[in-house]
């Protein structure tokens, strides 16, 4: 693989669907990327007071985001925005502004609720946040509605093959948007 893409995914659940669309993406992807799961879970809520010794699941979150050629992100939607542990990931990636991670990285973006609009407003508000940051976002929308349990399975697998053509456009056009910007 060319390019490293950390994943992110806005659910620590066992039973996550978000984590059932995360590994559909992994598994649909071309061998032009290859993905690092990046736990964002146990970094505490960020501190001001903590900038001079940063406890070290953050370091290493920071270091994991520094690392990637580009970041997926695969979340849920919470009261119609993003959950706390990805805008909490996103906050301590964000400071102190000279070493913020998220300036010019290529950031795509999917999501899965059982709910009809399908995750689509939590990804409306990554839109506003991360292009302030400095951010390249992959344009176009990926938000699925679970139709039904079995839509995709636990280790990744798509039953409904609209919803497999879905998500294997999305990897093609977000492989292609990395190499594009890659100078
Ligand atoms: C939700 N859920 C939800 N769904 C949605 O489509 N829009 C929303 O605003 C919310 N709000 C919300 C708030 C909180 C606190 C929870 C716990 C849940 C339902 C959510 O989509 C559903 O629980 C998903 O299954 C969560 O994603 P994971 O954990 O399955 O990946």
């Amino acid at each position: 693989p060319k390019y490293r893409v950390a994943m992110l995914v806005g659910s620590n659940r066992k039973a996550s669907l978000n984590v059932r669309l995360a590994r559909a993406i992994e598994k649909s992807a071309p061998s032009s990327i290859q993905f690092t799961w990046v736990p964002m879970y146990d970094m505490p809520f960020y501190n001001a007071d903590l900038e001079d010794n940063r406890p070290t699941p953050v370091n290493q979150f920071v270091a994991a985001i520094e690392a990637a050629d580009a970041v997926c992100m695969v979340t849920p939607e919470y009261n119609r925005s993003i959950p706390a542990v990805l805008k909490n990931a996103i906050d301590w990636g964000s400071k102190p502004p000279e070493n913020n991670v998220w300036r010019d990285k290529v950031i795509a973006m999917a999501g899965t609720s059982p709910g009809s609009l399908g995750t689509a407003l939590a990804q409306q508000h990554l839109r506003q946040m991360l292009p302030i940051l400095g951010s390249i976002i992959l344009p176009g929308e990926v938000y699925i509605t679970f139709k039904d349990s079995n839509m995709i399975e636990d280790d990744g697998t798509v039953n409904d093959p609209d919803v497999a053509d879905f998500i294997a456009d999305f990897c093609q056009r977000f492989a292609r948007f990395i190499q594009r910007l890659d100078h």
